[in-house]
């Protein structure tokens, strides 16, 4: 349909366009309206017909709402086949297509409290209320699914369809049917309605649906992009047992037709929008709750939007912005439609959280252990209220998968706090002068002669520098060892570490405790009282448990776990150089990788020399009672065994009895293997007893006898 040269040139058109600028004159609109009007069909056929648009939903709005607000001022110069004038989306020929009883319009948007206020404004003309009255209105969340169109006939779900093209939809009754909160039966008789037509959006949970796609790249199938493709998708499967599956939901938010059992217009019945939506949440239906609100006035509506815009990843299932509704029918009517929309309606979409940009270069970073991470620069662009320029490509595999090349269009994506990441490469966006993304083989950060080669060991994802010759390494280390899940040295911050690295006197972690207070307190940026905190807040690591210390001091693979396995097994942290491999991997939980890693951290002169320095200097190296083995005392009854539940417990709850396990010294693990000592089994237990009795070296408990061990 569209060449590839035609698809970049509409891509670059689109961002031109998107700039903001003066109204253009009436002569130049011509030009301006043709092709907003053809960028604008461009991105419909990658919305609707591919299902892979190239630029963010808001985007897309603001050309089309570019091409209304000409069209607004230059009304002679609408063209019949603007995409303002129709209703439309592709329809397909999979599923009979069906005439909504009522049309399905769209809605207009807004960004801002500016226009909301702009909003409520034209509502007062057109209703010709007075400018200090305040207009009512019902804000819910603007569900991000797919939508429906239910039809009840005498109580009963005759029809369900999806939107379609706004006049016809697809029949898919047989899949809405497997939908839990959609009511087969609903008793709108008992209301005097013989026929009702309502609207609402079908929905995944996003638990729900992170554990769907958790289990499909377990088996190896293609992941759902996101919860909407998941839930559009779902509703055109074709056998509504797999329908079934995919844990779809129904909101409803809208009552669309309604006729009366004498044949009558029954819409006129319900004198507000909030009595319809409380109607049918009596009638079982599943209705936005207290994520709706009846407000007085633009002031409240404006406020309860933000709120939500604040508060929207805490929502259990995704919404892209709050829909605003006049309450009062009467006032409805007045307000009237146009051939899009209702004018007595407007949804407030929240700030975009993907945006397309260009990957313009990519840089190299080193960390505490030395791995090598790729980090995309972009051509900055605004997304949920940050300016993005750069995000990490972690490594060198997600670089390949991804196809992702220098010159390429991405589009970012950034949901709430988590951190920003590219989502995909744009391939047919490419000019052929994109250049593949090289993975140096040498150390990049290194500026010294000496050429470094980066290794890649089995089984890790990192590049490594194995030696650093120019300290780059120490640097991130010193930052990690003073770090909050390291020895947490309040006011020793990165850009402060960077600086006393910068002035020479921090070479390794032990000079942290040896910093020249006289000194800094003279810097820029510091004084008395600053330097006597960060004073008090070094003297308070030293007395840290040994734990931490262990893990302050990078070591490949040592976590916090491990670092408490091994300080509850030594009495000074210099004991462990002479720990062999068996010592380590005595220890449940320790295995071989770390065991060598720890062995090897050891070996180096310059790292014992550094640990010595430390204690000189008042840094604690010995086990202190935080270091103790929490489990109980060797005569526990369970004492340093593993134990695992398994099937449905009858007396105990699961949590309680592993906290049972634990105070009686046993320690829980996940899964069967040939370490495991217990296994508890409940009703109904299956797999796992299976292979606990295959090994023969797992002694197995009923309920009743773990208790009475116990007691
Ligand atoms: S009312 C005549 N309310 O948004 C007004 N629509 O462009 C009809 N949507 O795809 C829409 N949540 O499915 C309305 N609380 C809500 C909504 C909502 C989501 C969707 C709707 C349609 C789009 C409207």
């Amino acid at each position: 349909m569209y060449t590839a040269e035609q698809q970049r040139a509409f891509y670059e058109l689109s961002k031109e366009l998107l700039k903001e600028g003066p109204l253009p004159s009436r002569e130049a609109s011509e030009a301006v309206m043709r092709d907003l009007r053809d960028a604008i069909l461009y991105h419909e056929w990658r919305y609707y017909v591919l299902n892979d648009p190239v630029v963010s939903d808001f985007e897309y709005d603001g050309l089309f709402k570019q091409l209304q607000n000409l069209e607004a001022h230059y009304p002679e110069l609408i063209s019949p086949d603007s995409p303002t004038q129709r209703v439309s989306a592709d329809l397909t020929e999979e599923f009979p297509s069906v005439e909504h009883l009522s049309p399905m319009l769209s809605l207009a948007n807004s960004y801002d409290a500016d226009d909301l206020v702009e909003f409520d404004e034209q509502v007062k003309k057109l209703t010709m209320s007075p400018v200090d009255a305040e207009v009512e209105y019902v804000v819910e969340p603007k569900y991000d699914g797919g939508t429906i169109a239910l039809v009840y006939e005498n109580d009963l779900l005759a029809r369900a369809s999806t939107r379609g093209n706004g006049v016809m939809g697809e029949e898919i009754t047989a899949n809405a049917r497997v939908i839990r909160s959609i009511p087969l039966k609903a008793a709108f008789s008992q209301s005097g309605f013989k026929k009702v037509e309502l609207r609402g959006e079908v929905l995944i949970r996003k638990d729900i649906f992170n554990q769907m796609n958790r289990k499909r790249e377990a088996e190896g199938l293609a992941l759902f992009a996101n919860p909407r493709n998941a839930a559009t998708g779902g509703l055109r499967i074709k056998d509504p047992k797999e329908a079934a599956q995919r844990g779809l939901e129904a909101f409803v938010y809208q009552m669309a037709f309604a006729e009366t059992t004498d044949g009558k217009d029954g819409l006129g019945t319900l004198s507000t929008h909030d009595q319809s939506i409380e109607l049918l949440g009596r009638l079982g239906f599943k209705i936005p709750d207290e994520e709706r609100k009846v407000c007085r006035g633009i002031k409240e509506v404006i406020d309860f939007c933000m709120h939500w815009q604040a508060r929207r990843e805490d929502f259990p299932y995704e919404i892209d912005g709050m829909v605003v509704k006049v309450n009062r029918r009467d006032l409805q009517e007045r307000c009237g439609f146009t051939s899009h929309h209702p004018r007595w309606a407007i949804a407030f979409k929240f700030q975009a959280k993907q945006a397309t940009t260009k990957l313009l270069n990519v840089e190299f970073q080193v960390g505490k252990v030395g791995s090598i991470t790729p980090v995309a620069k972009l051509e900055p662009v605004p997304l949920a209220g940050v300016t993005i320029s750069s995000v990490s490509l972690h490594n060198e595999d997600f670089i390949r998968t991804k196809d992702l090349r220098i010159g390429d269009t991405v589009l970012v994506e950034r949901a709430g706090d988590v951190i920003p990441y590219i989502v995909k490469s744009m391939a047919e966006l490419r000019t052929g002068s994109e250049k593949p993304i090289e993975f140096p083989r040498y150390c990049p950060i290194n500026d010294t002669s000496e050429p470094v080669e980066l290794v890649r060991e089995e089984g890790e994802a990192a590049w490594r520098c194995p030696s650093c010759v120019c300290g780059a390494q120490d640097l991130q280390r010193i930052i990690w060892h003073v770090s909050k899940d390291a020895m947490d040295i309040e006011g020793l911050g990165k850009s402060i570490v960077e600086r006393f690295f910068e002035m020479g006197w921090l070479r390794n972690p032990a000079d942290i405790y040896r910093l020249p207070y006289e000194q800094i307190a003279d810097m820029e940026g510091f004084g008395a009282k600053s330097v006597a905190n960060l004073r008090a807040s070094v003297e308070k690591a030293k007395r840290n448990p040994m734990h931490r210390l262990l893990h302050s001091l990078s070591i490949h693979h040592l976590g916090q776990k491990a670092s408490k396995l091994l300080a509850a097994g030594v009495s000074h942290v210099l004991d462990l150089k002479d720990w062999t491999e068996e010592d380590f991997t005595h220890i449940k939980d320790i295995g071989p990788v770390v065991a060598e890693s720890v062995m090897a951290f050891f070996r180096q002169p310059s790292n014992i020399s550094m640990l010595r320095d430390m204690e000189e200097l008042g840094v604690n190296l010995r086990q202190t009672e935080e270091d103790q083995p929490k489990t109980a005392s060797a005569d526990a009854p369970l004492a340093g065994k593993s134990i695992l539940f398994t099937g449905t417990l009858q007396t105990l709850g699961r949590k309680e009895a592993q906290e049972k396990a634990e105070a009686a010294g046993a320690r829980n693990v996940s899964a069967v293997s040939a370490k495991l000592d217990i296994l508890v089994v409940g009703a109904e237990a299956g797999s796992k007893l299976k292979k606990a009795r295959e090994l023969g070296t797992v002694q197995i408990l009923t309920e009743e006898e773990f208790i009475q061990i116990v007691g």
